[in-house]
C-alpha cells in the first residue's frame, strides 16, 4: 500500500450562514446539507484522486447509516476500506458553519472515532505494509501512537489537527513524527512560541520536517537544509472545509511516489506545491471529501503556474 491513513470520519451536517455566530448569538441558516467528511476520510481521498497511490483508510464508525454512507463514499473512490472497524457508539458528527466568505466554524462530536486506542492485527498488518503513514489527532492519540509502532518503515506524516494539548506537551508523539504539518495555531500549541520561525527553531529539534501551512499566505516547508516559502493559489473561496486536510492528502500521495525515504528540501517543496494547489481549488467548491480535486485539475493549475 502506498499510503495508509489512520483517522476520523464524520458526518459533517453543514449549515451556510451570513456570518458565524459569535457567544449567544443566534443566526438563520440559507441552506443545511450532510456531506461526507472527517480529516481522516478527506486525507485518504486526497490521496487517493492524487493518482497513483493504493490507499487504505483505517478507522472506526458506528453500526448506523451515516457510517455506512462514510464507508462507502471511500469505496467509491477506490480506498481498502477493510480496516474501518464498526463499534459501539454513534459515527462522528461535525456541526459546520459556512460563512459567505468561505470560513468556517466546527464542533466535532467524536463518537465512534474516539473508541479505538490500539489498531486490531488486520490494521497493522496494512501499517505495515505502508510507503507513507498518514494521521491526525482526530483520534485519540493511544491510537496515533500504536498506529506509529506498526509502521515498518513507512515515513511517518503528522498532521498535528485539531489542536488540542496533547500528553507530555507530544514529546512521545513527537518522537515518531518524520513529517510534522501544523497550522500557525498548532504551531504555537506544540512550540509554546507565537512567532513562526521561532516555533519552526524550536520544533525543528524534534522532527526532520516541518510544513507550517499559512493558508492564503501559502506553506512554509522547513528541514535541517533549509526553508522555503510556497505560496498559495490566488482564489475565490467559497468553502475552506478540509483545505488542510487536502493539502495533507496530497502532500502524501507525492511522498509515496518517491518510496519511503524522507526527500530532500526540493522534492518536499515540489509535495507542498502540489498540495496548496489541490488545496486551493478545494476551497472554489462546498463541502470537504466532495470538493476534493483530481489528479489532472491539480497539474493544469500548476502547469499554468497559479496564474488565471
Ligand atoms: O478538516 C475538516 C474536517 O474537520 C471536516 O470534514 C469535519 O468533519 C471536521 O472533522
Ligand atoms: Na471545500
Amino acid at each position: 500500500m502506498s499510503v495508509v491513513v489512520v483517522g476520523s470520519l464524520n458526518r459533517d451536517v453543514v449549515t451556510r450562514v451570513a456570518h458565524v455566530p459569535g457567544p449567544g448569538e443566534t443566526v438563520l441558516a440559507t441552506d443545511l446539507v450532510r456531506t461526507a467528511g472527517g480529516k481522516g476520510g478527506n486525507q485518504a481521498v486526497a490521496a487517493k484522486r492524487a493518482g497513483g497511490a493504493r490507499v487504505a483508510f483505517i478507522g472506526a464508525i458506528g453500526a448506523d447509516a451515516d457510517g455506512r454512507v462514510l464507508r462507502d463514499a471511500l469505496a467509491a473512490d477506490d480506498i481498502d476500506v477493510s480496516g474501518i472497524e464498526v463499534v459501539d457508539a454513534p459515527t462522528g458528527t461535525a456541526l459546520i458553519s459556512v460563512a459567505d466568505d468561505g470560513e468556517n466554524a466546527i464542533v466535532v462530536a467524536p463518537g465512534a472515532n474516539a473508541q479505538r486506542t490500539a489498531l486490531t492485527e488486520h490494521q497493522r498488518t496494512l501499517v505495515a505494509d505502508a510507503r507513507v503513514l498518514v494521521t491526525q489527532l482526530e483520534i485519540p492519540a493511544a491510537l496515533v501512537l500504536d498506529a506509529a509502532s506498526a509502521r515498518g518503515s513507512a515515513i511517518h506524516v503528522l498532521n498535528a489537527a485539531p489542536s488540542q494539548p496533547v500528553a507530555d506537551g507530544g514529546a512521545e508523539l513527537l518522537a515518531t513524527v518524520d513529517v510534522l504539518i501544523v497550522n500557525e495555531h498548532e504551531m504555537r500549541d506544540l512550540s509554546g512560541r507565537t512567532d513562526i520561525e521561532a516555533g519552526v527553531d524550536d520544533l525543528l529539534g524534534r522532527v526532520p520536517v516541518i510544513v507550517v501551512t499559512l493558508g492564503s499566505a501559502g506553506c512554509l516547508v522547513a528541514t535541517p537544509e533549509g526553508r522555503r516559502r510556497v505560496a498559495a493559489f490566488p482564489v475565490d473561496a467559497v468553502d475552506t472545509t478540509g483545505a488542510g486536510d487536502t493539502f495533507c492528502g496530497v502532500f502524501a500521495a507525492r511522498l509515496a511516489a518517491g518510496g519511503t525515504a524522507v526527500p530532500h528540501l526540493d522534492l518536499l517543496v515540489d509535495a507542498a506545491r502540489a498540495g496548496a494547489a489541490a488545496a486551493s481549488l478545494s476551497v472554489q467548491r462546498p463541502g470537504a471529501q466532495d470538493s476534493v480535486p483530481t489528479a489532472r485539475e491539480v497539474d493544469v493549475l500548476l502547469e499554468a503556474g497559479g496564474r488565471r
